[in-house]
């Protein structure tokens, strides 16, 4: 199973090659991260590093085991105990239940070593893995929004202090 990881410096080459490899099939679900990503990944994947150092995010990557990346699930933007989950799983790793225990991980963290009493998602409604990834981990629907100009629901999640420190 690969290891969830806290996002590093030395991680840039591995996630740059993962945000590549699967731009098309990501951008099929959300936003085009943009040319300018990829062009200057190096001085964004600093800039995020300060940005987590000074509490503000909480990233990570699902590392298989030759260190290649497999996934992300992002908690961003923390303010008042809570943030906004966000996460993607490389296309040749789909379908495998890594979502899901991605998520159940940094939920259980973000409770027992982030101090964090809440979380945010939202996805569009045509989105049905991730609805089905957001319905397994314990979020619940909240109300309607919309996401890059199509329909979509917000979910949240309270989170258990105890039951964090139960899960891995
Ligand atoms: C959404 C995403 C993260 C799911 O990752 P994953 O590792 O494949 O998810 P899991 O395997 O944990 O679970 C997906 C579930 O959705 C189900 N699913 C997948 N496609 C589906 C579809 N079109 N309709 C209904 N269910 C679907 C799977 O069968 C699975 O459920 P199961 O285990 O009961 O069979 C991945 O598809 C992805 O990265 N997509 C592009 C980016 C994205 O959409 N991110 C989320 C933004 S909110």
């Amino acid at each position: 199973m690969p290891q969830l990881q806290r996002l590093r410096l030395d991680h840039a080459p591995a996630l740059l090659e993962f945000e590549r490899e699967n731009r098309a099939y990501f951008a099929a679900s959300v936003p085009d991260r943009g040319d300018d990503y990829f062009a200057h990944f190096d001085a964004r994947h600093d800039e995020l590093l300060a940005e987590q150092a000074a509490g503000l995010h909480f990233f990570h990557l699902l590392v298989g085991s030759g260190g290649e990346v497999l996934g992300r699930v992002n908690l961003v933007d923390v303010a008042d105990g809570s943030a906004d989950l966000g996460y993607r799983i490389a296309e040749r790793a789909a379908g495998r239940g890594l979502a899901t225990a991605g998520v159940r991980e940094a939920c259980a963290l973000a409770a027992a070593e982030y101090g964090l009493t809440g979380l945010r998602a939202a996805t569009t409604l045509d989105n049905a893995a991730s609805r089905a990834v957001l319905a397994r981990t314990g979020f619940t629907p909240c109300g309607e929004t919309e996401l890059g100009g199509r329909p979509g629901l917000r979910f949240e999640r309270n989170l258990d202090r105890e039951e964090g420190r139960q899960r891995p």
